[in-house]
Protein backbone atom coordinates (compact mmCIF):
# COMPACT_ATOMS: atom_id res chain seq x y z
CA UNK A 1 0.00 0.00 0.00
CA UNK A 2 1.50 3.24 -1.09
CA UNK A 3 1.38 6.01 1.61
CA UNK A 4 0.58 9.75 0.18
CA UNK A 5 1.62 13.27 2.45
CA UNK A 6 -0.34 15.85 2.48
CA UNK A 7 1.35 19.66 3.66
CA UNK A 8 -0.56 22.35 4.89
CA UNK A 9 -0.58 25.73 2.25
CA UNK A 10 -2.58 27.58 4.40
CA UNK A 11 -3.29 27.80 8.10
CA UNK A 12 -6.39 30.29 8.77
CA UNK A 13 -5.01 32.67 11.54
CA UNK A 14 -8.22 32.24 14.04
CA UNK A 15 -6.58 30.62 15.99
CA UNK A 16 -5.40 33.03 18.21
CA UNK A 17 -6.74 32.72 21.74
CA UNK A 18 -8.49 34.99 24.04
CA UNK A 19 -7.08 35.23 27.15
CA UNK A 20 -9.26 34.28 30.36
CA UNK A 21 -10.74 37.12 32.12
CA UNK A 22 -9.75 37.64 35.75
CA UNK A 23 -11.20 34.54 37.99
CA UNK A 24 -10.34 31.78 40.27
CA UNK A 25 -10.67 27.99 40.01
CA UNK A 26 -12.05 26.85 43.74
CA UNK A 27 -11.12 22.80 43.54
CA UNK A 28 -13.03 20.29 45.57
CA UNK A 29 -10.67 17.15 45.94
CA UNK A 30 -7.21 18.89 45.52
CA UNK A 31 -5.15 16.27 46.18
CA UNK A 32 -7.24 13.90 44.09
CA UNK A 33 -6.27 11.78 41.32
CA UNK A 34 -7.74 14.37 38.28
CA UNK A 35 -6.54 17.25 39.71
CA UNK A 36 -2.55 16.41 40.46
CA UNK A 37 -2.73 14.65 37.05
CA UNK A 38 -4.87 16.73 34.74
CA UNK A 39 -6.10 20.26 36.15
CA UNK A 40 -2.82 21.45 37.75
CA UNK A 41 -0.72 20.37 34.44
CA UNK A 42 -3.73 22.20 32.26
CA UNK A 43 -3.31 25.25 34.51
CA UNK A 44 -0.02 24.96 34.34
CA UNK A 45 0.43 25.21 30.06
CA UNK A 46 -2.36 27.09 30.29
CA UNK A 47 0.07 30.10 32.33
CA UNK A 48 3.02 29.15 30.38
CA UNK A 49 0.64 29.91 26.94
CA UNK A 50 -0.16 33.42 28.71
CA UNK A 51 -3.66 32.49 28.36
CA UNK A 52 -4.09 32.58 32.35
CA UNK A 53 -5.61 36.16 33.82
CA UNK A 54 -2.52 38.00 35.98
CA UNK A 55 -5.58 38.21 38.86
CA UNK A 56 -5.94 34.04 38.46
CA UNK A 57 -5.81 31.75 41.62
CA UNK A 58 -6.22 28.25 42.90
CA UNK A 59 -8.14 27.22 46.23
CA UNK A 60 -7.71 23.10 46.85
CA UNK A 61 -10.30 22.34 48.97
CA UNK A 62 -10.33 18.50 50.80
CA UNK A 63 -10.38 17.15 53.59
CA UNK A 64 -6.14 16.29 53.71
CA UNK A 65 -5.26 18.96 56.61
CA UNK A 66 -2.53 21.08 54.53
CA UNK A 67 -1.02 24.43 54.27
CA UNK A 68 -0.95 26.39 51.24
CA UNK A 69 3.11 25.78 50.73
CA UNK A 70 2.08 21.96 51.21
CA UNK A 71 -0.42 22.59 48.36
CA UNK A 72 2.28 24.77 46.47
CA UNK A 73 4.68 21.68 46.72
CA UNK A 74 1.96 18.95 46.09
CA UNK A 75 1.05 20.92 42.96
CA UNK A 76 4.86 21.55 42.17
CA UNK A 77 5.53 17.63 41.97
CA UNK A 78 2.76 17.34 38.79
CA UNK A 79 4.10 20.45 36.91
CA UNK A 80 7.80 18.82 36.34
CA UNK A 81 8.84 20.03 33.22
CA UNK A 82 6.13 22.55 32.04
CA UNK A 83 7.30 25.83 33.38
CA UNK A 84 11.10 27.02 33.36
CA UNK A 85 10.46 29.20 36.74
CA UNK A 86 7.31 27.89 38.33
CA UNK A 87 7.56 29.68 41.23
CA UNK A 88 5.50 32.58 39.62
CA UNK A 89 3.10 30.29 38.82
CA UNK A 90 2.93 27.96 42.26
CA UNK A 91 2.36 31.77 44.35
CA UNK A 92 -0.99 31.51 43.23
CA UNK A 93 -2.24 28.60 44.83
CA UNK A 94 -4.07 28.14 48.43
CA UNK A 95 -5.55 25.46 50.44
CA UNK A 96 -8.29 25.36 52.44
CA UNK A 97 -9.42 21.60 54.27
CA UNK A 98 -12.25 20.46 56.26
CA UNK A 99 -15.28 17.77 55.76
CA UNK A 100 -18.03 18.02 52.69
CA UNK A 101 -20.87 18.21 55.39
CA UNK A 102 -19.51 20.29 57.46
CA UNK A 103 -20.75 24.03 57.51
CA UNK A 104 -18.00 25.57 58.80
CA UNK A 105 -16.16 23.99 55.79
CA UNK A 106 -17.68 26.56 53.60
CA UNK A 107 -17.98 29.16 56.22
CA UNK A 108 -14.23 28.72 56.09
CA UNK A 109 -13.63 28.82 52.08
CA UNK A 110 -15.73 32.12 51.55
CA UNK A 111 -13.26 33.41 54.56
CA UNK A 112 -10.43 32.43 52.33
CA UNK A 113 -11.77 33.70 49.38
CA UNK A 114 -12.45 37.01 50.85
CA UNK A 115 -8.82 37.41 52.39
CA UNK A 116 -6.87 35.78 49.06
CA UNK A 117 -9.25 38.15 46.72
CA UNK A 118 -8.18 41.57 48.43
CA UNK A 119 -4.50 40.30 46.84
CA UNK A 120 -6.00 40.78 43.28
CA UNK A 121 -6.89 43.64 41.71
CA UNK A 122 -10.35 43.94 40.16
CA UNK A 123 -13.36 41.03 40.92
CA UNK A 124 -12.75 37.86 40.34
CA UNK A 125 -15.34 35.10 38.61
CA UNK A 126 -15.10 32.05 40.71
CA UNK A 127 -15.31 28.30 39.24
CA UNK A 128 -16.07 25.59 41.78
CA UNK A 129 -14.70 22.41 40.32
CA UNK A 130 -16.09 18.80 41.90
CA UNK A 131 -13.52 16.52 41.30
CA UNK A 132 -14.58 14.69 43.64
CA UNK A 133 -15.76 11.00 43.67
CA UNK A 134 -19.51 11.35 42.91
CA UNK A 135 -21.32 10.34 45.87
CA UNK A 136 -20.01 13.84 47.16
CA UNK A 137 -21.10 16.02 44.54
CA UNK A 138 -24.72 16.91 45.90
CA UNK A 139 -23.81 17.29 49.34
CA UNK A 140 -20.93 19.91 48.57
CA UNK A 141 -23.47 21.35 45.98
CA UNK A 142 -26.09 22.04 48.28
CA UNK A 143 -23.47 23.54 50.95
CA UNK A 144 -22.08 26.16 48.36
CA UNK A 145 -25.56 26.75 47.67
CA UNK A 146 -26.49 27.19 52.10
CA UNK A 147 -23.46 29.24 52.29
CA UNK A 148 -24.28 31.57 49.70
CA UNK A 149 -21.32 30.66 47.85
CA UNK A 150 -23.04 30.26 44.57
CA UNK A 151 -23.80 34.07 44.38
CA UNK A 152 -20.80 36.14 44.11
CA UNK A 153 -21.76 39.91 43.40
CA UNK A 154 -22.39 41.02 39.58
CA UNK A 155 -19.16 38.52 38.52
CA UNK A 156 -19.74 35.05 37.82
CA UNK A 157 -19.66 31.98 39.61
CA UNK A 158 -19.66 28.91 37.95
CA UNK A 159 -19.97 25.07 38.53
CA UNK A 160 -17.77 22.27 36.69
CA UNK A 161 -19.09 18.48 37.16
CA UNK A 162 -17.27 15.96 36.11
CA UNK A 163 -18.60 12.96 34.84
CA UNK A 164 -20.22 10.30 35.84
CA UNK A 165 -23.45 12.86 36.07
CA UNK A 166 -25.61 10.19 37.74
CA UNK A 167 -25.32 6.92 37.44
CA UNK A 168 -28.38 6.15 35.89
CA UNK A 169 -31.83 7.62 34.75
CA UNK A 170 -33.16 8.25 38.23
CA UNK A 171 -30.14 9.54 39.96
CA UNK A 172 -28.94 11.97 37.44
CA UNK A 173 -32.44 13.04 37.75
CA UNK A 174 -32.37 13.09 40.99
CA UNK A 175 -28.71 15.07 40.85
CA UNK A 176 -29.93 17.25 38.19
CA UNK A 177 -33.18 18.53 40.86
CA UNK A 178 -30.21 19.19 43.45
CA UNK A 179 -28.29 21.14 41.54
CA UNK A 180 -30.18 23.37 39.67
CA UNK A 181 -31.72 24.62 43.31
CA UNK A 182 -28.29 25.98 43.60
CA UNK A 183 -27.03 27.21 40.32
CA UNK A 184 -28.92 28.24 36.92
CA UNK A 185 -28.14 25.11 33.99
CA UNK A 186 -26.01 28.62 32.03
CA UNK A 187 -23.79 28.30 34.87
CA UNK A 188 -23.08 24.24 34.95
CA UNK A 189 -20.94 22.79 33.01
CA UNK A 190 -20.47 19.74 33.04
CA UNK A 191 -17.51 17.99 31.47
CA UNK A 192 -17.29 15.30 28.78
CA UNK A 193 -13.44 15.18 28.45
CA UNK A 194 -13.33 13.61 24.79
CA UNK A 195 -15.09 17.03 23.86
CA UNK A 196 -12.29 19.00 24.70
CA UNK A 197 -9.68 16.81 22.20
CA UNK A 198 -8.88 18.98 18.88
CA UNK A 199 -9.53 15.48 16.90
CA UNK A 200 -12.99 15.70 18.93
CA UNK A 201 -13.61 19.24 17.59
CA UNK A 202 -12.06 18.16 14.30
CA UNK A 203 -15.03 16.21 13.12
CA UNK A 204 -16.76 19.48 12.78
CA UNK A 205 -14.58 21.17 10.74
CA UNK A 206 -13.89 18.18 9.09
CA UNK A 207 -17.85 18.17 7.78
CA UNK A 208 -18.58 21.51 7.67
CA UNK A 209 -15.72 23.64 6.67
CA UNK A 210 -15.33 21.11 3.83
CA UNK A 211 -17.78 20.81 0.69
CA UNK A 212 -16.45 17.62 -0.41
CA UNK A 213 -17.52 15.33 2.30
CA UNK A 214 -20.97 16.61 3.42
CA UNK A 215 -22.48 15.19 0.14
CA UNK A 216 -21.85 11.91 0.79
CA UNK A 217 -22.50 11.65 4.53
CA UNK A 218 -25.29 9.92 4.52
CA UNK A 219 -27.07 6.18 3.79
CA UNK A 220 -26.64 6.44 0.11
CA UNK A 221 -23.06 6.27 0.43
CA UNK A 222 -21.90 5.00 4.01
CA UNK A 223 -21.87 1.39 4.30
CA UNK A 224 -20.82 1.51 7.91
CA UNK A 225 -19.13 3.38 10.89
CA UNK A 226 -17.05 2.08 13.37
CA UNK A 227 -16.28 3.78 16.41
CA UNK A 228 -13.09 2.23 18.72
CA UNK A 229 -11.92 3.46 22.27
CA UNK A 230 -9.63 0.63 22.92
CA UNK A 231 -7.20 1.53 26.33
CA UNK A 232 -4.24 -0.97 26.53
CA UNK A 233 -4.53 0.34 30.63
CA UNK A 234 -6.30 -1.07 33.40
CA UNK A 235 -8.39 0.52 36.13
CA UNK A 236 -5.01 2.12 37.73
CA UNK A 237 -5.76 2.85 41.27
CA UNK A 238 -9.81 3.35 40.19
CA UNK A 239 -11.28 0.24 41.69
CA UNK A 240 -13.71 1.61 44.02
CA UNK A 241 -14.96 3.64 41.50
CA UNK A 242 -15.06 1.64 38.69
CA UNK A 243 -16.34 -1.74 40.08
CA UNK A 244 -19.87 0.38 40.64
CA UNK A 245 -19.56 1.78 37.25
CA UNK A 246 -18.24 -0.39 34.16
CA UNK A 247 -17.19 0.50 30.67
CA UNK A 248 -21.13 1.73 30.04
CA UNK A 249 -21.24 4.27 32.31
CA UNK A 250 -17.42 5.38 32.47
CA UNK A 251 -17.26 5.50 28.56
CA UNK A 252 -20.15 4.57 26.52
CA UNK A 253 -22.90 6.93 27.31
CA UNK A 254 -21.04 10.24 26.93
CA UNK A 255 -17.51 9.84 25.29
CA UNK A 256 -18.73 7.54 22.90
CA UNK A 257 -22.17 8.86 22.13
CA UNK A 258 -20.63 12.20 21.89
CA UNK A 259 -18.43 11.31 19.88
CA UNK A 260 -20.93 9.52 17.18
CA UNK A 261 -23.51 12.48 17.83
CA UNK A 262 -20.73 14.75 15.99
CA UNK A 263 -20.37 12.33 13.19
CA UNK A 264 -23.98 12.23 12.60
CA UNK A 265 -25.26 15.26 13.59
CA UNK A 266 -27.09 17.68 10.89
CA UNK A 267 -24.92 20.92 9.87
CA UNK A 268 -26.02 23.71 13.16
CA UNK A 269 -27.22 26.62 11.26
CA UNK A 270 -24.36 28.26 13.16
CA UNK A 271 -21.53 27.81 15.17
CA UNK A 272 -23.19 29.32 18.05
CA UNK A 273 -23.16 27.02 21.29
CA UNK A 274 -27.06 26.16 22.06
CA UNK A 275 -27.33 25.77 17.89
CA UNK A 276 -24.52 23.04 18.19
CA UNK A 277 -25.53 21.33 21.15
CA UNK A 278 -29.53 21.03 19.39
CA UNK A 279 -28.41 19.12 16.51
CA UNK A 280 -26.32 16.74 18.85
CA UNK A 281 -29.08 15.83 21.08
CA UNK A 282 -31.41 15.61 17.80
CA UNK A 283 -29.74 13.01 16.74
CA UNK A 284 -29.19 10.66 19.84
CA UNK A 285 -33.05 10.91 20.18
CA UNK A 286 -32.79 9.65 17.40
CA UNK A 287 -30.99 6.46 18.03
CA UNK A 288 -33.48 3.57 17.87
CA UNK A 289 -33.94 2.90 21.16
CA UNK A 290 -34.68 -1.08 20.76
CA UNK A 291 -30.74 -1.26 20.21
CA UNK A 292 -29.73 -0.79 23.16
CA UNK A 293 -32.59 -2.99 25.12
CA UNK A 294 -31.49 -6.19 27.19
CA UNK A 295 -32.68 -8.76 24.62
CA UNK A 296 -31.48 -6.79 21.40
CA UNK A 297 -28.84 -8.98 20.96
CA UNK A 298 -26.97 -5.87 19.99
CA UNK A 299 -24.65 -4.89 23.10
CA UNK A 300 -21.93 -7.47 24.59
CA UNK A 301 -19.57 -7.11 27.25
CA UNK A 302 -16.69 -8.65 28.42
CA UNK A 303 -14.48 -8.31 31.88
CA UNK A 304 -10.65 -8.78 30.92
CA UNK A 305 -8.71 -11.91 33.15
CA UNK A 306 -4.99 -11.96 33.96
CA UNK A 307 -3.01 -11.73 30.69
CA UNK A 308 0.23 -9.74 28.92
CA UNK A 309 0.04 -6.80 28.02
CA UNK A 310 3.87 -5.06 26.64
CA UNK A 311 5.28 -7.91 27.50
CA UNK A 312 4.23 -7.49 31.39
CA UNK A 313 2.15 -9.97 33.52
CA UNK A 314 -0.99 -7.94 34.41
CA UNK A 315 -3.43 -9.42 36.69
CA UNK A 316 -7.56 -10.04 36.17
CA UNK A 317 -9.78 -7.41 36.66
CA UNK A 318 -11.47 -9.23 39.48
CA UNK A 319 -7.46 -9.38 41.41
CA UNK A 320 -7.11 -5.52 41.10
CA UNK A 321 -7.67 -3.52 44.45
CA UNK A 322 -10.82 -2.83 45.69
CA UNK A 323 -12.76 -4.65 43.40
CA UNK A 324 -15.35 -7.23 44.07
CA UNK A 325 -13.81 -11.06 44.00
CA UNK A 326 -16.75 -12.41 42.10
CA UNK A 327 -17.49 -9.00 40.14
CA UNK A 328 -19.72 -8.88 37.21
CA UNK A 329 -18.38 -5.28 36.14
CA UNK A 330 -17.98 -4.90 32.10
CA UNK A 331 -14.40 -3.55 31.18
CA UNK A 332 -15.46 -3.93 27.55
CA UNK A 333 -18.99 -3.06 25.72
CA UNK A 334 -19.54 -3.17 22.18
CA UNK A 335 -22.68 -2.31 20.63
CA UNK A 336 -24.20 -2.34 17.05
CA UNK A 337 -27.00 0.74 16.74
CA UNK A 338 -29.29 2.49 13.96
CA UNK A 339 -30.00 6.37 13.57
CA UNK A 340 -33.78 6.49 12.37
CA UNK A 341 -33.75 9.49 10.97
CA UNK A 342 -33.41 10.63 7.02
CA UNK A 343 -30.02 10.82 6.64
CA UNK A 344 -28.73 7.45 8.12
CA UNK A 345 -31.24 5.11 7.60
CA UNK A 346 -30.15 1.45 7.94
CA UNK A 347 -26.77 2.52 8.42
CA UNK A 348 -24.95 0.22 11.34
CA UNK A 349 -22.94 2.12 13.58
CA UNK A 350 -20.54 -0.14 15.77
CA UNK A 351 -19.70 0.75 18.92
CA UNK A 352 -16.60 -0.68 21.44
CA UNK A 353 -14.31 0.22 24.11
CA UNK A 354 -12.52 -1.71 26.48
CA UNK A 355 -9.78 -1.84 28.86
CA UNK A 356 -6.70 -3.89 29.20
CA UNK A 357 -6.95 -4.68 25.19
CA UNK A 358 -3.75 -4.83 22.96
CA UNK A 359 -3.19 -1.48 22.25
CA UNK A 360 -4.45 2.28 23.12
CA UNK A 361 -6.09 3.86 20.16
CA UNK A 362 -9.66 5.69 19.36
CA UNK A 363 -10.70 6.37 15.96
CA UNK A 364 -14.24 6.48 14.21
CA UNK A 365 -13.78 4.86 10.94
CA UNK A 366 -16.25 5.57 7.75
CA UNK A 367 -16.32 3.27 5.49
CA UNK A 368 -17.93 4.14 1.61
CA UNK A 369 -19.94 1.40 -0.30
CA UNK A 370 -18.29 0.01 -3.12
CA UNK A 371 -18.60 1.19 -6.84
CA UNK A 372 -22.53 0.82 -7.92
CA UNK A 373 -21.12 -0.70 -10.91
CA UNK A 374 -17.33 -2.60 -11.28
CA UNK A 375 -16.14 -1.68 -14.77
CA UNK A 376 -12.82 -3.22 -14.08
CA UNK A 377 -14.53 -7.04 -13.77
CA UNK A 378 -14.23 -7.00 -17.28
CA UNK A 379 -10.79 -7.40 -17.05
CA UNK A 380 -10.83 -9.50 -14.30
CA UNK A 381 -11.02 -7.64 -11.61
CA UNK A 382 -13.84 -8.50 -9.59
CA UNK A 383 -13.57 -6.72 -6.00
CA UNK A 384 -12.06 -3.79 -4.86
CA UNK A 385 -11.74 -2.51 -1.16
CA UNK A 386 -13.97 -0.03 -0.25
CA UNK A 387 -13.04 3.79 0.45
CA UNK A 388 -12.21 4.38 4.15
CA UNK A 389 -12.01 7.76 6.02
CA UNK A 390 -10.54 6.96 9.48
CA UNK A 391 -10.36 10.25 11.91
CA UNK A 392 -7.38 9.36 14.60
CA UNK A 393 -8.52 10.44 17.91
CA UNK A 394 -5.79 9.58 19.54
CA UNK A 395 -2.45 9.15 19.79
CA UNK A 396 -0.91 9.85 16.41
CA UNK A 397 -4.05 12.15 15.85
CA UNK A 398 -4.61 12.65 12.35
CA UNK A 399 -7.15 11.71 9.45
CA UNK A 400 -6.09 9.17 6.67
CA UNK A 401 -7.99 8.53 3.77
CA UNK A 402 -7.72 5.06 1.34
CA UNK A 403 -8.97 4.91 -2.26
CA UNK A 404 -8.10 3.15 -5.06
CA UNK A 405 -5.55 4.34 -7.95
CA UNK A 406 -3.73 2.95 -11.04
CA UNK A 407 -0.34 1.45 -9.74
CA UNK A 408 2.67 2.44 -11.59
CA UNK A 409 3.41 -0.35 -14.62
CA UNK A 410 1.13 -2.87 -15.99
CA UNK A 411 -2.03 -1.15 -18.17
CA UNK A 412 -4.49 -2.36 -14.88
CA UNK A 413 -2.96 -2.60 -11.85
CA UNK A 414 -4.84 -1.07 -9.30
CA UNK A 415 -4.26 -0.14 -5.81
CA UNK A 416 -4.73 1.14 -2.25
CA UNK A 417 -3.30 4.24 -1.62
CA UNK A 418 -3.53 5.44 2.11
CA UNK A 419 -3.34 9.33 2.37
CA UNK A 420 -2.09 10.15 5.86
CA UNK A 421 -2.30 13.38 7.82
CA UNK A 422 -0.85 13.74 11.34
CA UNK A 423 -1.46 16.56 13.59
CA UNK A 424 2.27 16.16 14.89
CA UNK A 425 3.56 16.36 11.26
CA UNK A 426 1.97 18.57 9.62
CA UNK A 427 1.53 21.07 12.78
CA UNK A 428 4.92 20.76 14.68
CA UNK A 429 3.69 19.55 18.39
CA UNK A 430 0.77 17.27 19.33
CA UNK A 431 -2.60 18.84 19.82
CA UNK A 432 -2.95 20.28 23.17
CA UNK A 433 -4.76 18.81 26.16
CA UNK A 434 -8.24 18.51 26.29
CA UNK A 435 -8.20 20.44 29.79
CA UNK A 436 -6.71 23.34 28.63
CA UNK A 437 -9.42 24.09 26.11
CA UNK A 438 -12.77 23.33 28.86
CA UNK A 439 -10.76 25.36 31.49
CA UNK A 440 -10.19 27.85 29.29
CA UNK A 441 -13.76 27.56 28.00
CA UNK A 442 -15.42 27.60 31.31
CA UNK A 443 -13.21 30.66 32.93
CA UNK A 444 -14.34 32.36 29.27
CA UNK A 445 -17.88 31.34 29.66
CA UNK A 446 -18.61 29.21 26.33
CA UNK A 447 -20.45 26.00 27.19
CA UNK A 448 -20.03 24.87 23.72
CA UNK A 449 -17.98 21.71 24.72
CA UNK A 450 -19.98 20.82 27.45
CA UNK A 451 -22.70 18.61 28.40
CA UNK A 452 -26.25 20.38 28.25
CA UNK A 453 -29.02 18.14 31.06
CA UNK A 454 -31.22 16.59 28.60
CA UNK A 455 -28.10 15.17 26.38
CA UNK A 456 -27.34 13.71 29.65
CA UNK A 457 -30.84 12.18 30.53
CA UNK A 458 -31.29 11.09 26.83
CA UNK A 459 -28.10 9.31 27.10
CA UNK A 460 -29.18 7.34 30.58
CA UNK A 461 -32.49 6.77 29.26
CA UNK A 462 -31.32 4.75 26.16
CA UNK A 463 -28.87 2.49 28.63
CA UNK A 464 -31.53 2.30 31.34
CA UNK A 465 -32.90 -1.41 31.07
CA UNK A 466 -29.97 -2.44 29.93
CA UNK A 467 -28.40 -1.25 33.52
CA UNK A 468 -31.23 -2.58 34.93
CA UNK A 469 -30.96 -5.88 33.76
CA UNK A 470 -27.16 -5.56 34.02
CA UNK A 471 -27.67 -5.46 37.72
CA UNK A 472 -30.44 -8.26 38.59
CA UNK A 473 -27.20 -10.97 37.69
CA UNK A 474 -29.11 -13.14 35.37
CA UNK A 475 -26.31 -12.77 33.00
CA UNK A 476 -22.47 -12.25 33.20
CA UNK A 477 -20.11 -10.30 30.99
CA UNK A 478 -17.55 -12.83 28.80
CA UNK A 479 -13.72 -13.15 29.95
CA UNK A 480 -10.92 -12.10 27.88
CA UNK A 481 -7.08 -12.56 28.33
CA UNK A 482 -5.76 -8.86 28.89
CA UNK A 483 -3.77 -8.09 25.98
CA UNK A 484 -6.41 -9.33 23.64
CA UNK A 485 -7.09 -7.87 20.41
CA UNK A 486 -10.26 -9.53 19.46
CA UNK A 487 -12.89 -12.19 21.11
CA UNK A 488 -15.24 -13.88 19.65
CA UNK A 489 -18.08 -12.49 21.29
CA UNK A 490 -17.42 -9.12 20.46
CA UNK A 491 -17.22 -10.80 16.37
CA UNK A 492 -20.46 -12.21 16.19
CA UNK A 493 -21.74 -8.88 17.05
CA UNK A 494 -20.53 -7.11 13.82
CA UNK A 495 -19.94 -10.77 11.70
CA UNK A 496 -23.93 -11.41 11.74
CA UNK A 497 -24.10 -8.29 8.89
CA UNK A 498 -21.05 -9.82 7.19
CA UNK A 499 -18.25 -7.36 8.07
CA UNK A 500 -15.38 -7.60 10.88
CA UNK A 501 -13.91 -5.10 12.87
CA UNK A 502 -10.59 -2.80 12.47
CA UNK A 503 -8.00 -4.81 13.87
CA UNK A 504 -6.79 -2.86 16.99
CA UNK A 505 -3.13 -3.61 16.71
CA UNK A 506 -2.97 -2.26 12.57
CA UNK A 507 -4.56 0.71 13.44
C1 LIG B 1 -12.19 8.72 31.52
C2 LIG B 1 -12.53 7.36 32.08
O1 LIG B 1 -13.34 9.49 31.36
O2 LIG B 1 -11.56 8.56 30.25
C3 LIG B 1 -11.29 6.49 32.17
O3 LIG B 1 -13.11 7.52 33.35
C4 LIG B 1 -10.58 6.44 30.85
O4 LIG B 1 -11.63 5.19 32.61
C5 LIG B 1 -10.35 7.84 30.31
O5 LIG B 1 -9.34 5.77 31.03
C6 LIG B 1 -9.80 7.78 28.90
O6 LIG B 1 -9.46 9.06 28.52
P1 LIG B 1 -8.32 9.32 27.44
O7 LIG B 1 -8.36 10.79 27.24
O8 LIG B 1 -7.06 8.81 28.02
O9 LIG B 1 -8.74 8.55 26.25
Amino acid sequence: MEKICPSVTDVKKTCDESPAPPGCFIVFGASGDLTTRKLIPALANLFKRGLLNKGFFFLGCGRTEMSDEDMRKSAADSITGILDNPQQFLSHFYYVSGEYDDPNFYAAIGKKLEEIEKKYPGKLGRVFYLSLPPMLYEKVVVNLGQSGLNKNGNTFVRLVVEKPFGRDLASADKLNNSISQWFDENQIYRIDHYLGKDTVQNILMFRFANSIFEPVWNRNYIDNVQITIAESLGIESRGSYYDKSGALRDMFVNHMLSMLSLVTMEPPASFETERIRDEKIKVIRSIRPQNLSPDSGNVVRGQYTAGVIDGKEVPAYRDEANVDKKSNTETFVAARVFIDNWRWRDVPFYLRTGKRLAKRVTEIAITFKKPPHLVFASVGISDLPSNVIIMKIQPMEGIKIFFEAKSPGTKLCIGTLEMDFNYAEIFGSEPPDAYQRLLLDCVQGDQTLFTRIDDVTLAWSLVDNLLKDWQTGNSQPFLYPAGSESFPQADELIQKDHRCWRNITKM
